[in-house]
């Protein structure tokens, strides 16, 4: 059994559905603070194949949460998604990310050392890395995170390493980029609030009450002026997880892995593939920059490729239809 925490948020559900398509029972753990119980809902009804889908209610910040799921769970492997995610509150609220994101990830490494499970799939950032010395960004590229949510993040990557030195704890860190789209079968989707990034939020301006969609700057050193970013299919993005677990299972050492498209998209670029997906004019506002956000990051993922043979397959067009889709179901304008 898979043990996913943070399964009932965005990219942790698509995980599930890609863990039970390729034959794993899944243990879904979720505090249920930023996850959503009708997202839970739904994910036991994607039994295919037979296979178990279990929901613990739980907070990795109490260390008796946590352990009564290997209690109760033969767990063969974890993949690790629970965590807070947005950059500005991390800046705002540092304690708020040391605790939840390092410590109750130490809780969980500690349950799982205890009950002798040594394989963990780690959800790591392209913010790891801060303000890029060189585009695109492969594995070398110095770590030198910019913000608290980043740092967090490179922390656990290095207690991930010691813990392998010290107690054979195998682990793979995959760095995303930015994850987009939704289930291709609109079952799950981005599901935040208040929500922050970018697809959704021009896609949530064109229903009817939307507000203006506001462009955080137009001025800065790329070929149009607004921010160019590598956007990863969330679909995509699981199937790497997949196979990272069957790297792990098949006695694959700790690893870290990029996980991106090698192609880079500016502000203004998917702004107007969302016009031309959704067919309407968008209402559209610039505004001054948004503080800390670098200018350009785009992924070299030729590591998870040899390494892992994994091919990202959807286009950006892809990723903003079916996320077009789900906003559609998230405001009931279906
Ligand atoms: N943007 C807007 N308007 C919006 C939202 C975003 O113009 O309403 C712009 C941003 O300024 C940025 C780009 O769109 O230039 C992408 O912004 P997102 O918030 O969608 O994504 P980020 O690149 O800021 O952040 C993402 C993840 C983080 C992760 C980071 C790694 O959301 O969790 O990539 O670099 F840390």
């Amino acid at each position: 059994m898979i043990l996913v925490t943070g399964g009932a948020g965005y990219i942790g559900s698509h995980n599930v559905i890609a863990l039970i398509d390729a034959g794993y029972d899944v243990v879904i753990f979720d505090n249920l603070e930023l996850g959503h119980i009708e997202t839970v809902e739904t994910l036991k009804t994607v039994q295919t194949k037979g296979k178990v889908v279990a929901f613990i209610k739980g907070d990795l910040q109490k260390p008796q949460d946590i352990n009564a799921v290997f209690e109760r769970y033969k767990i063969d492997a974890v993949v690790h998604f629970a965590a807070y995610s947005q950059v500005a509150e991390s800046v705002k609220n540092p304690r708020k990310y040391y605790y939840n994101n390092v410590y109750g990830t130490l809780n969980l490494l500690d349950a799982m050392l205890e009950h002798d499970v040594k394989k963990i799939v780690f959800s790591s950032t392209a913010a790891t890395y801060g303000e890029p010395e060189y585009v695109p960004i492969d594995e070398k590229h110095p770590q030198i995170p910019v913000n608290t949510y980043g740092k967090t993040k490179l922390m656990i990557e290095s207690i991930m390493d010691d813990y392998d030195n010290a107690y054979g704890l195998k682990s793979v860190r995959l760095r995303y980029f930015n994850v987009a789209g939704a289930d291709s079968q609109n079952r799950v989707g981005e599901w935040h609030e208040p929500e922050t990034h970018l697809i959704p939020n021009i896609l949530k301006s064109t229903f009817s009450g939307g507000k203006t969609f506001q462009m955080f700057g137009d001025d800065y050193p790329t070929k149009d002026g607004t921010c160019v970013r590598d956007y990863i299919n969330v679909e995509d993005l699981a199937k790497a997880h997949v196979l990272a677990l069957k790297y792990l299972s098949n006695g694959g050492e700790t690893n870290y892995f990029n996980l991106g498209t090698t192609e880079g998209s500016s502000v203004k670029e998917v702004f107007s593939s969302c016009e031309a997906v959704t067919g309407k004019k968008i209402p559209l506002e610039v505004k001054s920059r948004r503080e800390g956000d670098p200018a350009k990051l785009i992924a070299d993922n030729n590591k998870a490729k040899k390494e892992l043979g994994w091919i990202p397959e959807k286009s950006l067009v892809e990723s903003i239809k079916t996320a077009y889709c789900w906003e559609k179901n998230l405001s009931g304008n279906i």
